[in-house]
């Protein structure tokens, strides 16, 4: 065994023993104890069986055979859990599915950022805001974003309230996937109010009426429209597991077989700035059987990412671990082959999906931070011709986007420019794209997918197996 193998033995709580990076400095430890000594006797949110579903997904994700959507805020608020928030977050995703799904050919798997993803990683502790110097905002499941020192300091309250946020979230999703309202039949009623006069608009209503067409069809020849496979469908849910006490909090035993869940989301992230090979978050994650995921930025080095993929996926399993790039479109080039390359000719299993939204945030001389879509394009269109040249398959992208009509990121059709952001600019951390490009990037990537499998194999012979 090499230094860095874990020997130690995995239980909830051994991440406890080793550093842990970005973790707040709770001022009232008591309180926190008591909220966690809460939060373990709380009902899952999830549970081990849908666990497992996803887990089986994303390994048929890796091997081409589906495609991973991942989306959903940088950083959820409180303020915004409410039915019409997250019903337009909902269906920004189920929009962006279906044109992936009907132009790529292949089943489109919904992981939203959402349910959960209430605490953010930050590169310094504090901030100065109109000269006044406070703990920087660490997301509402552990301060106010509100630009006050008495509103910044943690509050271990906040957990709870996150979980109740969740809960309530996680409600609305399951009512929307299995009470109708994401039937096939209803695909026209997804498209949202604001997206409605745009051109994406009705390149979609061109997807649904097909579909539509398809569903009569299949309804003439005998088919029954209320078969699930027509009128449900699953979102899951992830987020970035941070604040490592909630999530060993609500970690559980499965009751029907043995081994823990980590039941806060179905997927759950480790940040580029916590993937510290002997840190309290790879520690932690190792032993929980959900999907992980790991953000690689461009300060990885290879050997430490060949490290971290065999503790994580010790059994180099299908569909457990998730490499999600960032380089930033300038970059993808310079890092991706290299690391596909090494973890290729380690033999390892992974599903290659593409954050495109991370390595290209800018501040405009107006201090907004903004990522512009082509950029954000550009780096995912780079990703799939990297994976192609190479034969490997790029299974999946990640955003950060909202159902609503928000000015954050720059360009689009609408051509939002700098000047324009201010219009609408609400996000409380990174700039999300608005539903109208959220729904244009799906078309270029449908594109993009829809090209390749017109002239190429969609699994290359060395992942057959
Ligand atoms: C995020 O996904 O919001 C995030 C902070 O990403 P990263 O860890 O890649 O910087
Ligand atoms: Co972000």
């Amino acid at each position: 065994m090499s230094a860095t193998n874990p020997i130690r033995e995995w239980t909830r709580q051994s991440y406890r023993t080793l550093p842990a990076e970005q973790q707040p400095d709770w001022p009232d430890r008591e309180r926190l104890e008591e909220v966690l000594a809460e939060l373990r006797t709380l009902p899952p949110l999830v549970f081990a069986g849908e666990i497992r579903a996803l887990h089986s997904q994303l390994a048929d994700a890796a091997r081409g055979k589906a495609f991973l959507l991942q989306g959903g805020d940088c950083a959820e608020e409180f303020r915004d859990c409410n039915a019409n928030s997250i019903k337009a977050r909902i269906k920004v995703i189920m929009q962006m599915a279906v044109v992936l799904a009907y132009a790529g050919e292949k089943p489109v798997i919904k992981v939203g950022r959402i349910a959960g993803q209430f605490a953010k990683p930050r590169s310094s502790k504090t901030e100065t805001i109109n000269g006044l110097e406070m703990p920087s905002y660490r997301g509402d499941a552990v301060n106010s974003p509100l630009p006050d020192p008495k509103e910044r300091v943690p509050d271990p309250g906040r957990l709870l309230r996150m979980y109740h946020a969740s809960t309530a979230t996680l409600n609305i999703i399951r009512a929307f996937m299995k009470g109708g309202y994401s039937s096939l039949q209803r695909v026209h009623s997804w498209n949202n109010d604001f997206v409605l006069n745009s051109p994406q608009s009705k390149r979609y209503e061109d997807v649904a009426r097909a579909i539509d067409k398809t569903l009569k069809f299949m309804e003439v020849i005998g088919l029954d429209p209320e078969l699930p496979q027509i009128h449900q469908t699953n979102l899951f849910t992830s987020h970035e597991a941070l604040l490592l006490d909630y999530e060993a909090a609500l970690t559980r035993q499965d009751s029907t077989q043995s081994g823990w869940y980590d039941c806060s989301a179905h997927f759950l992230w480790i940040g580029d700035r916590t993937r510290q090979l002997n840190g309290a978050h790879v520690e932690f994650l190792r032993g929980v059987l959900n999907p992980i995921g790991v953000k690689v930025g461009p300060g990885h080095k290879i050997d430490e990412m060949l490290r971290l993929i065999e503790i994580l996926n010790p059994e180099n399993q299908w569909g457990r671990l998730t490499l999600i790039t960032r380089f930033g479109a300038e970059n993808v080039e310079k890092y991706l082959p290299g690391l596909i390359r090494a973890v290729q000719a380690a033999g390892l299993r992974v599903l290659w999906s593409c954050d495109p939204m991370h390595g290209n945030t800018y501040t405009t001389p107006q201090k907004y931070k903004t990522r512009s879509f082509d950029d954000i394009l550009t780096e995912v269109h780079r990703f799939f011709e990297v994976h192609w040249a190479e034969g490997t398959v790029p299974g999946g992208v990640h955003f950060e986007l909202t159902g609503d009509d928000v000015t954050e990121c720059t360009g689009g059709g609408h051509q939002i420019n700098e000047a324009d952001l201010a219009h609408n600019y609400l996000t409380a951390c990174d700039p999300r794209l608005n539903a109208n490009q959220s729904l244009e990037m799906a078309f270029q990537i449908a594109e993009m997918l829809h090209n390749r499998s017109d002239s190429a194999p969609t699994i290359p012979a060395t992942h057959a197996d």
